[in-house]
Order: C-alpha cells, then sequence, then structure tokens
C-alpha cells in the first residue's frame, strides 16, 4: 500500500480506546518547545510520551519531562542506562523520585539486578535486548558470531526476566518468542516494540521493522513511533498520522480479541 492510500483510511474516525493505551510517541525533536508543541498537536490522541537522547540535553529538558508529568501524561525515560551496578542503581533512584513510569537499562544481570534494586512505586525497568536498527551483520561485528538476531534478544529476554526486570525492549518480530519465554516460566514481561513502519512509509535507520498491525498480532503490549509520526510523509501532519496508526492498531486489537 503506498504512503498516500495507508493515510487515506483515516478519513472515517473510528474509536481508538484500546490503542491509545498501547502507543508511546517518540519526543525526538531537538528542542523543549518543539516537543511541546508536538504534545500539543497530538492532546487527546496520545498520553504516553518517549524523551530519549535526542531530546536529553535540550535546555529545559528535565523541567519538560516535570510539565509532561504535571499535565497528567505519562513519561518513558528512554535514556538506556548503561554504567557499573551502583551508578545505575541510584540513575534508576532518581527516574523513580521524578515520576515517570518507564526507563530503560541496558547491561549484565549485576547491572539489572542493582537498577531492580533503585526501582520504587510506580516505576518500571525494561532491558534493551537488540536495537531494532541491527540486524545479524551488525551483532556479529560486534562480536556475537555465534548467535542469531532472535537467539540473542531471547538470552537477553531471559536474563531480564530472571534479574526481575518489568519488560524488555525487542522488535515486534520477537514479541511472540519474548511471551511465550515468560508465560513458559509463568510470569510475565511487558514488550515494548520500536522498528514499527506502517506500510509505505520510509524504513529510515530501522532494519527489524513491523507495521501497527503486525506488531499487535504479535502480542506487543506497547508500541513507539518517531518518525512515522513526528515526521510524516506527503501533506498529513502528526495529528492525522497518528490517528491512522491508532485506527489501524485498533482494528488489529479487536480481531485478536476475537480470535
Ligand atoms: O523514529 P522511530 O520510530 O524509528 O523511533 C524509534 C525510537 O525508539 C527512537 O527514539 C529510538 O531511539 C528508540 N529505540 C529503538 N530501538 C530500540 C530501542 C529504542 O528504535 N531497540
Amino acid at each position: 500500500m503506498s504512503a498516500a492510500s495507508y493515510y487515506e483510511l483515516s478519513a472515517d474516525i473510528m474509536p481508538i480506546e484500546q490503542a491509545k493505551e498501547k502507543l508511546i510517541v517518540a519526543l525526538d525533536v531537538e528542542s523543549v518547545a518543539a516537543a511541546r508543541e508536538l504534545v500539543d498537536t497530538l492532546e487527546g490522541l496520545v498520553d504516553f510520551f518517549k524523551v530519549g537522547l535526542v531530546l536529553q540535553l535540550a535546555s529545559g529538558a528535565q523541567s519538560f519531562i516535570e510539565e509532561l508529568l504535571g499535565r497528567g501524561k505519562r513519561v518513558f525515560l528512554d535514556y538506556k542506562f548503561h554504567d557499573i551496578p551502583e551508578t545505575v542503581k541510584v540513575a534508576v533512584e532518581r527516574a523513580a523520585k521524578l515520576g515517570v513510569e518507564f526507563v530503560t537499562i541496558h547491561g549484565s544481570s549485576k547491572v539489572m539486578r542493582a537498577a531492580v534494586q533503585g526501582r520504587s512505586g510506580k516505576l518500571k525497568l525494561f532491558t534493551v535486548t537488540v536495537l531494532t536498527s541491527m540486524d545479524e551483520d551488525d551483532i556479529h561485528e560486534m562480536g556475537y558470531t555465534d548467535h542469531s538476531v532472535e537467539q540473542l534478544v531471547v538470552f537477553r529476554a531471559q536474563k531480564a526476566l530472571d534479574a526481575g526486570c518489568d519488560g524488555v525492549i525487542s522488535s515486534a518480530r520477537e514479541a511472540k518468542e519474548i511471551k511465550k519465554l515468560a508465560t513458559d516460566r509463568g510470569k510475565s514481561l511487558l514488550v515494548i516494540t520500536p522498528g514499527i513502519r506502517p506500510d509505505g512509509s520510509p524504513e529510515d535507520d530501522q532494519k527489524r521493522r513491523m507495521s501497527p498491525r503486525e506488531a499487535i498480532e504479535a502480542g506487543a503490549d506497547y508500541l513507539v513511533l518517531g518518525r512515522p509520526i513526528i515526521h510524516p510523509e506527503l501533506h498529513i501532519g502528526p495529528r492525522e498520522a497518528a490517528q491512522a496508526i491508532l485506527e489501524e492498531m485498533q482494528e488489529a486489537l479487536e480481531a485478536k480479541a476475537k480470535t
């Protein structure tokens, strides 16, 4: 489907309440003013926002996170904490105090266990498995020559589960396997999936992509989208792009509920 026809689907507004709970928009813009404008544009459609490395060093980023929380928005702090265990623990404690809901970490079991010690309140910890921009060549180049991407993702998800993390970040391609891994052990693991691309939208640097529909079908709990919403193609704006994606997600959720 071309990008034009994909977005034309959103002409008739349909209910999207369940889908709204699952969409996180990445505020990957260069300034707080631009991020605020995006949040305002998406008012009523999107309530959950990811603040990551693109906005991290913008002037006023921390106050902006507090502003979002004060406005009742949910915040996913995607700073991918990766350091010695004690440093990660303290960083997680600070994130919990700030009031954000999700935080990403990256590292060995010791690091993950330290992060779990720093967790409090409503904060949930997510381990990055393998970035969605990476394929087999990339992980081999990093020295993981004995694994396929999926094997490495599932291996790391297992470690995250054992360490007591709340969930993992992976591509939607691995979501089913991760969910099975947890349920087979009588546990649960939330799965957040970036690398989401509606049919017809540019791939950018994301190699392990899936469409919003495929991600829902695979069992993803949350979908993270940046560029397809914040820099949509053609003549449409972020609001129309978000609406079309939410409708696709909602349709997939309803179809799934019937099976
Ligand atoms: O623009 P796009 O939809 O590709 O944005 C995806 C967002 O998710 C980016 O902010 C990126 O940093 C983040 N992310 C990712 N893959 C991961 C973890 C985080 O793309 N494995």
